[in-house]
């Protein structure tokens, strides 16, 4: 069943709790580098002020050890919402305490407030199934997630990239108020409605790539794909594991010895249930130099001083950096007459050119598909900033904002803070 909207209920002079997800990139003097998930959260919270409510916003900001961290506060983001919505935002220096409740009994219809870091504080991040177990865990979960709930009286989730967290404000929050509405917003719909329907109902060819370092983060993602999708295209230094499954050689390169009877297993299925799985046929690869003393990156910008393609074995030695030219123009071509295209993960090592170039040349192949009327999906993380960087994200039908909990949902794993939350 579908879930409520912020669209199906009342906020007119009501308080409404909001859970987004405002982990942004910031650089080392705290500016924002992107403001992509604050501005994809505005039309929900607009839509309350505009409506007569008043928004508590909560949300965490990297992982600090559940305290106090000013590189880590929200301050800046409270800034970049003030400018984006033309209203000074309410910061409070904390999320709960009694300057927060003072602060928030003091909203008025129209008002915005944020709530400082809530990883400030260790129980955000207590799992439940530690809570589950230890009874002081759960108290200190539950007084934590209290004194949030007991600010509002609606509840909005609208955090779609800490989907897949059962953190105290996604999780606790909601059952406190239970028996008020508690829905999601305007962002996890569309997440929701562009990953759901792309997965279950894809118009053919459906042609997934797949790509980053490991093939252990992503087993569980091919085995869901596997029956669904016709092609399944691997880069990324994970392709490696499969080339050692195949009895290739593989050099240096990243390599989980561990993962390939899992490898091999994933290959046979594939033909089992008629899935075409598309292995890169040329790798660049870099010989590595130990330059003592220089820092890492120094190292690898020497690496890329020598480098060369390879198809077949890969030296002793060198190692897999990139997808090579022959593999770009195959992938390319077999995403070329998709009409459904899902994505997640670099071919090679991006950040570092000139192993950017079979990224750029996917990113590139998947927005000429969707020229053509495919329908494309971004999972979030590094794929997503690949696109960003080349300026193709008008060419891609959807980009996912969440890196972990798009490809969670890929691998067909329910969110338990969506399933609480009220339906139609
Ligand atoms: C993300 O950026 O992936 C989300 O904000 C979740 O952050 P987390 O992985 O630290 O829970
Ligand atoms: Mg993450």
């Amino acid at each position: 069943m579908a879930k409520k909207t912020v669209a199906d209920i009342s906020v007119k002079g009501r308080k409404v709790l909001m859970r987004c997800d405002f982990n942004v990139p910031l650089d080392d003097q705290c500016n924002i580098t992107s403001d992509d998930r604050i501005v994809k959260a505005l039309p929900t919270i607009k839509n309350i002020l505009d409506r007569g409510g008043a928004v508590i916003l909560m949300s965490h900001l990297g992982r600090p050890a559940g305290e106090r961290d000013d590189k880590l506060s929200l301050a800046p983001v409270a800034r970049r919402l003030s400018e984006l919505l033309g209203l000074e935002v309410v910061f409070a220096g904390d999320c709960v305490g009694e300057d927060v409740r003072a602060k928030a009994k003091a909203l008025k219809s129209g008002d915005c407030m944020l709530l400082e870091n809530l990883r400030f504080h260790k129980e955000e991040t207590i799992k439940d199934k530690a809570a589950k177990e230890d009874a002081q865990l759960r108290q200190a979960k539950d007084d934590f997630a209290k004194q949030l709930a007991d600010l509002a009286d609606i509840y909005v989730d609208d955090a779609f990239g800490t989907a897949h967290r059962d953190n105290a404000s996604m999780y606790t929050v909601p059952q406190m108020m239970k028996g008020k509405p508690r829905v999601i917003g305007f962002l996890i719909e569309k997440e929701l409605k562009f990953l759901g329907d792309t997965v279950s109902n894809p118009e053919k060819p459906f042609v997934a790539i797949l790509g980053g370092a490991k093939v252990s983060d992503k087993i569980r993602v091919i085995e869901n794909l596997l029956d669904k999708v016709d092609r399944l295209l691997i880069g990324g230094a994970m392709a490696y594991t499969f080339f050692k499954a195949e009895g290739r050689a593989v050099g240096k390169s990243l390599c989980e010895d561990d993962f390939l009877d899992k490898a091999t297993g994933l290959l046979e299925r594939a033909k089992d249930v008629g899935c075409e799985m598309v292995l890169p046929v040329d790798t660049v690869v870099a010989k590595e130099f130990q330059w003592h003393g220089l820092p890492a990156r120094e190292n690898t910008a020497k690496m890329a001083v020598s480098h060369k393609i390879v198809s077949g074995n890969i030296d002793a030695d060198w190692q897999g950096m990139d997808i090579g030219p022959k593999t770009r123009k195959l992938f390319a071509k077999k995403l070329s007459d998709a009409k459904t295209i899902v994505w997640n993960g670099p071919m090679g090592v991006f950040e570092m050119p000139p192993f950017d170039q079979g990224t750029k040349a996917v990113a590139l192949a998947v927005a000429e598909a969707t020229d053509k009327g495919a329908r494309s999906v971004i999972g979030g993380g590094d794929s997503a900033s690949a696109v960003e960087k080349l300026d193709l994200q008008d060419r891609i039908s959807h980009i996912s904002t969440g890196g972990g909990a798009s490809l969670e949902f890929l691998e067909g794993k329910k969110f338990v803070c969506l399933e609480i939350l009220d339906e139609k």
